[in-house]
């Protein structure tokens, strides 16, 4: 295994929520969430993580409702400062037609007086999109698109130097969630992923309907990390490499 612990250098750190969007999408076994990670070895030093939750209208019991969700953004493979999509799928066929939230929160510790963590940033976004049979298909290339970009929930953090198990924050500078583009085999490769994942008999209860190739390849090291290219109109996908996932 090589380290990953990435080295520090300062710069500006962005988390933008691709998907899903404030938007109309029909029941899919495979709906995604993908956060997109700007400058990603910045995670590290202010261990930086996403808890996120899913519920039906304001009903935060309703069937098919996710409260725990939580992602480790600083385990993640960060050594490149490539933009890097995170991404967790949902199976929403069985969701009822309707309104549904997504909550989210970026936290991340800052240093004190110069010692370890005293406070720490927590921001708290939600977006509600809605399930219906006539709703879109996901669609990530849309959801970057030029005229779409600038929708995104996009929180952006100058971090100035790194102290123990913190980060020395310096004033927010604006986001630029439009840097990051998914094109269109990025974004299939993003579903292959997806569909891989669940394939792999450890997931495949969680989603019954997902069609499996006849032969699958060991999808153990399929998760859902992808390094891009940072190139804003020809993101690359690099690399499919093994991660953390926390089905919530
Ligand atoms: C981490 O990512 C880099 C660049 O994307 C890759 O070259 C390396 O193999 C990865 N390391 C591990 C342990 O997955
Ligand atoms: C969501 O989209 C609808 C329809 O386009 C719009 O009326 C509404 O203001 C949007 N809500 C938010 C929070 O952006
Ligand atoms: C929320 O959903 C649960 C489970 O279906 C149900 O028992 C409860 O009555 C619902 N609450 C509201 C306020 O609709
Ligand atoms: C699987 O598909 C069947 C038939 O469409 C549906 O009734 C069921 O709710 C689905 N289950 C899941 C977990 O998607
Ligand atoms: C986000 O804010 C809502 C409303 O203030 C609150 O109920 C919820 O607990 C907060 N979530 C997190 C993760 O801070
Ligand atoms: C980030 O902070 C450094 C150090 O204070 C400063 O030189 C730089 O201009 C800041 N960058 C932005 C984009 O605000």
């Amino acid at each position: 295994m090589a380290d990953t612990t990435p080295t520090f250098s300062p710069g500006i750190f962005e988390v933008d929520l691709i998907f899903p969007r404030n938007e109309t999408y029909a029941p899919h076994t495979l709906l995604p969430v993908v956060f997109a990670l700007q400058n990603p070895p910045l995670a590290f030093p202010v261990a930086a993580w996403i808890s996120w939750s899913l519920w039906e209208g304001n009903n935060l019991t309703s069937p098919g409702s996710i409260t725990d969700g939580v992602i480790e953004l600083a385990l993640l493979n960060l050594t490149s400062t490539e933009p890097l999509l995170v991404t967790r799928f949902i199976d929403t066929i069985p969701y009822p037609n309707g309104f549904w939230t997504f909550e989210w929160s970026l936290q991340m510790d800052m240093c004190s007086a110069g010692y370890g963590p005293g406070q720490f940033i927590d921001t708290n976004s939600t977006t509600v999109f809605t399930i219906s049979q006539s709703g879109q298909a996901p669609d990530l290339v849309a959801a970057t698109s030029s005229d779409k970009c600038g929708t995104m929930k996009a929180y952006a953090y100058n971090i100035t130097a790194e102290g123990e198990s913190c980060g020395y924050f310096g004033p927010s500078p604006t986001t630029n969630p439009c840097a990051v583009t998914v094109n269109a085999a990025a974004a299939s490769s993003v579903m292959a992923a997806g569909t891989a994942l669940a394939c792999d008999p450890l997931e495949s209860s969680i989603y019954p309907n997902v069609t499996c190739p006849p032969v699958s390849v060991s999808s153990s090291n399929v998760a859902g990390q992808y390094h891009m290219a940072a190139a804003p109109t020809l993101l690359t996908l690099l690399a499919v490499v093994s991660g953390l996932i926390h089905l919530g």
